[in-house]
């Protein structure tokens, strides 16, 4: 196991030397007679002081009289982000290694996560140099002349969920730093111990105090950096309700920047001319990878009933062959969930599901075991069921069936969601009517795809309570930076 003990304050890796916080894997082994959850190691369960010293640190190095990071010059800056990647780069093994036995993320998802993430960098440093050009040059109109620069808020927060704990904290931390703010970053909840092989990389790639990295309690620790009201940006991948209770402390909560990725239940709908087999491998890919614990899975499937029997049959064939078994097995894809309770949040699910009137149409649907639950499709699942609005974040799939599309139009413009949508069908005229009813309902339409978050030069964002703020390589530079103009008349 790692006993995790160092944390990186103002520069500085210290080394806490009070309680730790127990780190246990998805994956169980045996314990004597005992079949229990792994233990990989523990992190520092830091208090709100140390918090406090972070905040310190970042407020110092933003300081514009002091401080050393938002005046630098753009190459300045890159060249710390590069030094940064370089050193990164270096942790792949180690990384992956604890991806897959933190969160139970296959090996060849989490290469993936390692790799689009150093993608993700050098995308992000080109794009940065192309903002920088274009505010370098003079725009004259009406008798002024200005310069319209970007410049970043101040002091950022960030913190990213435990599905992508590299990738998407990533996605908020570099683009951060990039346009010159200062950040505290509290690593996710599960997901964490994987941040420590890159704790010596961010103190020598950053001048002190540009980069804090703190554990512990969420309410303690991020709690009391709300309090100050000196967070300038609040960067936070999670829930709504995780999100809300964080923001709300914020004693100047209308001056708070705040960039979410929230909750999400997508849809997809199967139009009865549907190519049936490309409708049922995207769904697949799209409701199963990690096993459904992506934002952006599919999570309610809404079938034609005039199709939904050929749909079902084809698709249980396809949940079949997908390989349960360790995230480092070859050729696997449902692995242990890392979420404690998950299983059993899942079995209710789709017990009340069963109770309103649907079945588990799969063969071994819902057979769990420890943090294991195959996946289980249930069908026909109806507005009086949970699963049809709860984000189950899970591998459950309900299957809806419907006749007009009407139906599907009520349930996206009734949901309190709007991050994405996948239609599958041939009609162009059915097509492009479901598309106007749903452009201004969601962040992005999938035409006869799975909903996904990439390519990462894509806006990513969402409609009401689904996000806030538009995340992707070039967007995020800008959701971290405010534009100041230096104006001057020129008669
Ligand atoms: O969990 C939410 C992520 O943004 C999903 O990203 O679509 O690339 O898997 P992805």
């Amino acid at each position: 196991p790692i006993d995790q003990r160092e944390y990186l304050i103002n520069g500085e890796l210290k080394t806490w030397p009070g309680s730790l916080n127990p780190i246990l894997s998805p994956v169980y082994v045996k314990q004597g007679n005992e079949i229990v959850p792994k233990n990989i190691g523990s992190t520092p369960l830091l208090t709100s002081k140390e918090a406090l010293e972070a905040l310190d640190g970042a407020v110092k190095a933003y300081d514009l009289g002091h401080g050393v990071w938002p005046t630098l010059s753009v190459t300045a800056r890159i060249e710390h982000v590069e030094k940064f990647l370089a050193a990164m780069r270096l942790k792949r093994a180690e990384v992956v290694k604890l991806l897959m036995w933190e969160i139970g993320k296959t090996l060849k998802d989490s290469e993936k996560e390692f790799d689009r993430t150093c993608d993700y960098i050098v995308d992000t440093i080109k794009v940065y140099k192309e903002i920088d050009r274009n505010s370098a040059k003079l725009v004259e109109d009406q008798g002024f002349m200005a310069q319209i620069r970007r410049v970043p808020y101040g002091v950022a927060l960030c913190m990213g969920p435990y599905n992508y704990p590299l990738n998407e904290t990533f996605s908020t931390l570099i683009p951060a730093l990039i346009m010159g703010n200062t950040v505290v970053f509290k690593p996710a909840k599960f997901g964490v111990l994987l941040i420590r092989p890159l704790l010596e990389a961010f103190r020598t790639s950053f001048p002190p105090g540009v980069i804090n990295i703190i554990y512990g309690r969420g309410r303690e620790t991020v709690g009391a950096l709300m309090e100050t009201g000196l967070i300038d940006v609040f960067a936070f991948i999670g829930t709504n309700k995780g999100a809300n209770e964080l923001k709300k402390l914020h004693p100047k909560s209308h001056r708070l920047k705040a960039v979410l990725g929230l909750d999400a239940k997508n849809p997809a709908v199967v139009l009865p001319d549907a190519d049936i087999d490309n409708a049922v491998s995207e769904c697949i890919t799209g409701s199963l990878s990690f096993n459904g614990q992506r934002c952006t899975a599919l999570k309610v499937l809404f079938v034609h009933k005039s199709i939904a029997d050929t749909f079902i049959t084809k698709f249980n064939k396809a949940v079949a062959t997908l390989k349960p078994g360790m995230p480092w097995d070859p050729g696997v894809s449902l692995t242990p969930l890392p979420e404690p309770g998950k299983v059993d949040y899942l079995r209710n699910l789709v017990e009340d599901a069963k109770q309103h009137g649907a079945k588990i149409v799969n063969e071994g649907g819902g057979e769990y075991s420890h943090s294991f639950y195959y996946p289980a499709v249930v069908y026909p699942v109806n507005d009086k069921m949970k699963l049809y609005t709860e984000e189950q974040f899970g591998p459950v799939i309900p299957i809806v069936p419907f006749e007009n599309d009407s139906e599907v139009i009520d349930y996206v413009v009734n949901s309190n969601f709007g991050q994405q949508i996948s239609i599958f069908g041939k009609d162009s005229k059915r097509v492009a009517h479901l598309m106007d009813a749903f452009v201004n309902q969601v962040g992005r339409i999938n035409l006869n795809t799975q909903s996904q978050r990439g390519p990462d030069t894509f806006p990513f964002n969402g409609r009401k309570d689904s996000a806030e703020g538009t995340l992707s390589v070039s967007d995020a530079l800008r959701v971290f930076s405010i534009r100041t103009i230096v104006a001057t008349k020129t008669t």
